[in-house]
């Protein structure tokens, strides 16, 4: 616990003082981005004095010279490959400040509520994973302290967990506080990149996309500002807690969220979260002098499980929401984008809530095989489950065909089928259970004669409730097993004869 307590520190933030300083997530032990990009450093000091930004380090590099402006100065360096340590001074006038065991290599951006906030202690197996952090000195890790602000700050508030040291003690501890899914998003990826990546947490839980995204991508959408709690007030966490961070060079973000918009304009994610993603990449695009990339990769996850047998329809919408309602990422609309489909990890006995399963390490295992293939352009990696490709109906059958093979287990009611005329004892709903009747390497088939002539299918969804089912235990899969089929739902073109979808 004093280990934690030690670690929150106040960054003082009394702007031009004179003192010559970076700024808050400037650190010792930290992690810049590394080439081809630059890295783009900036601080404070005294009006009208030139900074000089020298490195010392494995290899030699340039010294970078700013002015001072209305007491803000900011370099951007020259490219530096991966690797380290190096030793980083500001100097003006006088003055020097030095950032120590500085490592050169990706920077990760982690957002979202709380199933991003959840803590590497609260996972399965925690003990194991903490004691594997110190094998990973080149896994470096910060943390945003939760911070509202009614306007766009340049520099964050306050920092809770300054950059981690790798030969510290402390580290463990430290992992322990830290997001689970981006520390072990990063371990994984350490496994795959073998050079040194920088992991910046900044997060809430309990809130919604409204309130991380600027007033530009809110108005795209339709959205004016809510009165309800402070922490869904539109862009009181983009303006403290993401806005600060857009002079800072990063290679890519993830992003888990969604659960607090499940009930809350869920109806608009298909535009706020997909405005959301393009306003980040353009701020942080113009904020780092165009050195993120203006199009740098975005992962996130799926919605997992929150109420066991709940016909509400509020997560299944989410989820198809997230994808721009395309069903899987990237697409035309959300360029650069990868996914991690979940639903098939509930975790019953969650001392957290079922809202917050323990399984990360699928979660983030399954997040890095999208980073593989959309953000380090790796070829052959498949990191999503089966999607349909083609879908055909007559009277009796729908026929599915999926764009890989896949693995079947037989299931009564996870594919649901509606019919077109309301039948009188039939309240609620008209979508009706379509059992799988047979299947072969890429297709299934289901019954369709629940809608009996005239009746006939308009529309087809699978997955579509809450939690659909146990543990691992969906019924289609990736051939290899590893990968859920991701939730659909298609209605059938009335102008396409009994070809629903012929491409994906
Ligand atoms: C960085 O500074 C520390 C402390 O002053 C010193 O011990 C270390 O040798 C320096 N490292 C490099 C690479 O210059
Ligand atoms: C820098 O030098 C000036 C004048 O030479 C002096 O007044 C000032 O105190 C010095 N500042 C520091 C931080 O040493
Ligand atoms: C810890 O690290 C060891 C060796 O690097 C590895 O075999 C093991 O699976 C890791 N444990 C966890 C929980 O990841
Ligand atoms: C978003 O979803 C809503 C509600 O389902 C729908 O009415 C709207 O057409 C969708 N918008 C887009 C751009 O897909
Ligand atoms: C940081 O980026 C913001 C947004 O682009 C910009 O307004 C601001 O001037 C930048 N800050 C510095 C210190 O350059
Ligand atoms: C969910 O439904 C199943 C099947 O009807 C039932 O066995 C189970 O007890 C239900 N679980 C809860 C938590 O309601
Ligand atoms: C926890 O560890 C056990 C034993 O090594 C392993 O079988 C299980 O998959 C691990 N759980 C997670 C979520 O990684
Ligand atoms: C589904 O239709 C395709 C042709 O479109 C066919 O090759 C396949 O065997 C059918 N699947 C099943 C399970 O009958």
């Amino acid at each position: 616990m004093s280990v934690i307590c030690a670690a929150i520190i106040f960054a003082s933030l009394r702007c031009c003082d004179g003192n010559l300083r970076f700024a808050s997530y400037y650190g010792d032990h930290m992690v810049l981005q590394k080439s081809p990009q630059r890295a783009v450093l900036w601080g404070y000091g005294t009006d009208g004095a030139q900074v000089t930004v020298s490195l010392s380090g494995p290899v030699p590099q340039k010294t970078s010279s700013a002015p001072m402006t209305e007491g803000i100065w900011q370099v951007t360096l020259d490219p530096v490959v991966a690797g380290g340590p190096y030793n980083v001074t500001a100097a003006s006038q006088n003055s020097t400040v030095i950032l120590t065991d500085v490592l050169f290599g990706d920077i990760w951006l982690c957002g979202g509520q709380s199933n991003m906030y959840f803590k590497t202690s609260q996972v399965f197996n925690a003990s194991e994973e903490l004691a594997n952090a110190t094998k990973y000195p080149h896994l470096r890790t910060f943390m945003a302290a939760l911070k509202m602000s009614d306007t766009e700050l340049t520099d964050l508030i306050q920092v809770k967990l300054p950059w981690s040291g790798p030969t510290s003690t402390a580290l463990p501890g430290v992992v322990a506080e830290f997001s689970a899914v981006c520390w072990l998003f990063g371990r994984y990826m350490y496994d795959y990149l073998r050079y040194p990546i920088g992991l910046v947490e900044s997060c809430w839980g309990g809130t919604p996309v409204e309130a991380w995204s600027s007033s530009g991508a809110l108005q795209k959408c339709g959205l004016k500002q809510s009165e309800d709690s402070p922490k869904e007030r539109n862009s009181v966490l983009w303006n403290a807690m993401i806005h600060p961070l857009l002079n800072m060079t990063i290679y890519g973000a993830i992003w888990y969220q969604g659960e607090a918009n499940a009930d809350y304009h869920q109806d608009k994610y298909n535009c706020s979260f997909p405005a959301m993603i393009d306003d980040w990449r353009k701020a942080f695009h113009q904020g780092s002098q165009e050195q993120t990339a203006h199009d740098f990769p975005f992962g996130f996850i799926q919605l997992d499980t929150y109420r066991i047998n709940s016909t509400d329809d509020g997560f299944p919408d989410i989820r198809w929401h997230q994808t721009a309602d395309v069903g899987f990422v990237p697409n035309p609309v959300m360029k650069k984008t990868f996914m991690a489909v979940t639903f098939d990890l509930p975790d019953k006995t969650s001392p957290y809530g079922t809202i917050h399963p323990r399984d990360k390490q699928d979660v983030a295992y399954r997040l890095t095989l999208g980073a593989r293939a959309v953000a380090y352009d790796e070829e052959d990696v498949l990191f999503l489950g089966p999607f349909p490709k083609l879908i055909w109906s007559t009277e009796t059958v729908i026929n599915i065909t999926y764009d890989q093979v896949v693995s079947v287990t037989p299931s009564k009611d996870i594919f649901e089928i509606c019919c077109s005329v309301k039948r009188p004892n039939e309240s609620k709903s008209q979508w009706a259970p379509a059992a799988i009747v047979n299947w072969d390497p890429t297709s299934i088939q289901l019954s369709a004669t629940y809608c009996q002539p005239p009746d006939e299918v308009t529309a087809v969804r699978y997955a579509w409730r809450d939690w659909p089912c146990d543990f691992k235990a969906c019924p289609v899969y990736s051939a290899s097993r590893i990968l859920p089929a991701p939730p659909f739902i298609v209605n059938k073109d009335p102008g396409e004869g009994n070809i629903w979808k012929s491409s994906n």
